[in-house]
């Protein structure tokens, strides 16, 4: 299975902060927000990626995270011209997918929870689609899944004025390698978009659609609104101030992986001593304390 992050689309709901600069560079307290949707498919033991973004914005892109190599990956770059649906990056990747699975996680979508490393990389090998349903206060904004109580979906809706639950559908999907021509046959919707929830609808109707409900005390925040985006630096910096653990920290992962070693590790925390964050690395490779790398699972 490989990995595409999204990271496009114009950012109108953070008009003006995002007019100069893609909403998926702005920080979420100490690092891009990037950072930690990638740091979410490294945690699954994904290690060829796809990173697609508008044209204007590919070369910071490119610039921030480079070809993966520092981290022991492969990341490569494709652009969305226009905004046309979440589902179309399945299209733009055929490519790079090259008949493999696909996981697709948004640019702006943070998870952070018990154990998520380890369930996602349960994941890696799909027959179908799976996607995760995570309790929210106003489902209406997002897709919306209604299942039984043996988790059997029912019915799946993107933005629904009357929510069938109150369930929403998170930015992290899970596919087999048949994706790329379910989003060639979907239609677009009325907003003229690939809609993601109609990919769903497709691989529900073939009975090949599986949930699971997110554990409680696992965090899954987006960063789409001012509010949103203040709340998840807020939330990141508590986390991290109080357990001394960074969240979402890719350099962190990819040494857990095994894919750097302790001396990479040490020589990526070099440059990035100023800040306090190369410490953290530092820190990290010389700790007694710290687990040795392990497999893919560890926690970001
Ligand atoms: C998109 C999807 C929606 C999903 C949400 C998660 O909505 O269309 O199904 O629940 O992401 O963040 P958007 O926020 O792009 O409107």
């Amino acid at each position: 299975m490989k990995g595409i992050v999204l990271a496009g689309g114009t950012g109108s709901r953070l008009w003006p902060i995002t007019k100069g600069v893609s909403k998926q560079l702005l920080p979420v307290y100490d690092k891009p927000m990037i950072h930690y949707p990638l740091a979410t498919l490294m945690a699954a033991g994904l290690r060829e990626v796809l990173v697609i973004t508008t044209p204007e914005d590919s070369e910071s892109f490119c610039r921030l995270l480079g070809d993966g190599s520092a981290w022991g990956m492969s990341i490569e770059y494709a652009v969305q011209p226009r905004p046309e649906g979440l589902a179309q990056a399945f299209i733009i990747a055929e490519e790079f997918l090259a008949g493999d699975q696909a996981a697709l996680i948004l640019g702006d979508n943070l998870f952070y929870g018990p154990s998520l490393g380890r369930n996602l990389a349960g994941l890696t090998r799909q027959e179908g689609a799976h996607v995760f349903a995570y309790e929210v206060a106003d489902p209406s904004e997002y897709g919306v899944v209604e299942f039984d109580e043996s988790g059997i979906v029912l019915s799946v809706e993107e933005k629904p004025a009357a929510p069938r639950s109150s369930y929403a559908i998170p930015g992290l999907y899970f596919y087999d390698e048949t994706v790329v021509d379910v989003a060639k046959a979907i239609a677009p919707s009325a907003r003229g978009e690939l809609e993601i929830t109609a990919v769903n609808e497709y691989y529900l109707r073939a009975g090949s659609l599986t949930v699971t409900v997110l554990e409680r005390g696992t965090a899954w925040l987006d960063t789409g609104t001012f509010r949103s985006l203040q709340d998840a630096g807020e939330f990141v910096r508590v986390m991290e101030d109080r357990t001394g653990t960074k969240v979402g920290c890719v350099e962190e992962v990819a040494w857990r992986n095994g894919w750097i070693t302790s001396d990479e590790l040490v020589a990526l925390a070099e440059p990035l001593r100023k800040s306090g964050y190369g410490d953290y690395l530092i820190r990290l490779a010389s700790s007694a304390n710290a687990l040795p790398p392990t497999q893919p699972g560890a926690n970001p």
